[in-house]
């Protein structure tokens, strides 16, 4: 292990110790864009509640001396079941976010699923993690799909594993702390951001190194410049993929492809149906629909309705190991985290994606001799119960 994450692990044992730190780190615009959702923000606590009331039973008098958290996804095995979620404009919440996102995840061998809207190209992500690259996809003008696919086709030559095409963003959302905060789309640095900027002293002298972040996957769509990029983002970018788009997306990608941000187990049914590979379970983290249920929530409806025909993943609410365990006892094969990581980049700097990667590992490690299972294959056998559990009858 790098030395420098020996006293890093002691002194933060827990996301909520990062959150602490994050707050003074980066200008509140960028925490409260992180950290906040949609509506009354009731959707992120209700994530962490679900996952936190299931309950596994241990087995005990099993030899775990030899505990191993790797996992098999989509044929490369990982360190752990356990991915960097997409964050769009990551690099305004830490300058320089995708890189240290990338360099963490190969260097972890930890999936990276690197969005749309990052603030790197693909094609930067896809050299520095050549093992570990998986891509989100947001449709890039919903009319005409030419450069969506665009976008896919670059993704596929740069040499990403995994297509996860994301649905749970139908519509725009109200996010009530960006609106108070005048952060919107294109983003201005105005007097009162910079006001917020000036006291974030790290996040100012990391922005001095990298500058200011851009959409790099747009730039070649919406013509360069950033007013340009971020004014094209906010005007095609977003919207769901329909069914149809999903299926000639399918019919072009060659490699594994998932749909990000599904929650009813009859649309795990249809992305199945068109021959998809995997599931996120995902309500984009209490981001979008306040009213959504939580994602743990509806994971055993979604895991009995594809059964073995697809790899179903979770996401929403995750920031430990112990999580990641429970997520597998209900059936996931893996999970992605979202704020967990970035957290941890705005408050250790870059080093924060390997400390967070590595807190993972070594926590489901120890979440699986404390439950007495030696292999990430076994997690399934160990018994739950889950109060929280969604049944659609
Ligand atoms: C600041 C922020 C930006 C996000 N941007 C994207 C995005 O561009 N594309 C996407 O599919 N999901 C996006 N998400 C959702 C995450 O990929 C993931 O679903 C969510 O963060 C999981 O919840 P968690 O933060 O509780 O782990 C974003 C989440 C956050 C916090």
């Amino acid at each position: 292990m790098d030395p420098r994450l020996v006293p890093l692990r002691r002194r933060f044992p827990m996301v909520a110790d990062l959150e602490r730190r994050a707050r003074w780190r980066i200008p509140r615009f960028a925490f409260d864009f992180l950290q906040g959702g949609a509506g009354d923000e009731t959707g992120m606590p209700r994530n962490r509640r679900a996952l936190q009331a299931v309950e596994v039973m241990p087995r005990y008098g099993v030899k775990v001396s030899d505990v191993d958290p790797s996992a098999d996804l989509f044929g490369h095995r990982y360190a752990a079941p356990v991915g960097i979620a997409p964050i769009g404009f990551d690099g305004i919440m830490w300058p320089g976010a995708t890189r240290a996102f990338a360099e963490a995840a190969q260097a972890l061998n930890l999936p990276y699923m690197v969005g749309t809207l990052a603030t790197e190209t693909i094609e930067t992500v896809a050299a520095l993690a050549p093992d570990v690259t998986w891509f989100q996809l947001y449709p890039l003008a919903a009319e005409d799909h030419r450069m969506t696919f665009d976008l896919a086709d670059r993704a596929e030559r740069a040499g990403a594993r995994v297509l996860a095409a994301t649905l749970d963003v139908p519509a725009r959302t109200k996010r009530p702390r960006d609106m108070r905060n005048g952060f919107g789309m294109p983003f201005r640095l105005t007097a009162s951001l910079l006001a917020q900027a000036a006291v974030a002293w790290p996040w100012s002298l990391a922005i001095a190194r990298h500058g200011i972040p851009t959409f790099a996957n747009i730039v070649p769509y919406s013509g360069p410049g950033r007013d340009v990029t971020a004014a094209f983002v906010g005007k095609h970018v977003g919207g769901g993929f329909d069914w149809e788009a999903l299926a000639r997306l399918r019919d072009r990608w060659p490699r594994a492809m998932m749909v990000k941000g599904v929650m009813h187990p009859e649309d795990a049914e249809k992305a199945v149906a068109l021959g998809i590979d995997g599931v996120v379970v995902s309500n984009h983290g209490g981001r979008q629909f306040d009213a959504a249920p939580a994602s743990a929530d509806v994971l055993p409806l979604v895991v009995a309705a594809v059964g073995d025909r697809a790899t179903v993943m979770l996401d929403s609410g995750v920031t430990a190991g112990v999580d990641v365990l429970r997520a597998l006892a209900l059936g996931a094969r893996g999970v992605l985290a979202g704020r967990a990581f970035m957290l941890s980049l705005a408050a250790l700097g870059d080093i924060g994606a390997r400390h967070m990667g590595g807190a993972f590992i070594e926590e489901l490690s120890l979440a699986m001799g404390q439950s007495g299972v030696t292999r990430v294959e076994d997690i399934p056998t160990l018994a739950t119960r889950h109060p929280g559990a969604w049944s659609l009858s």
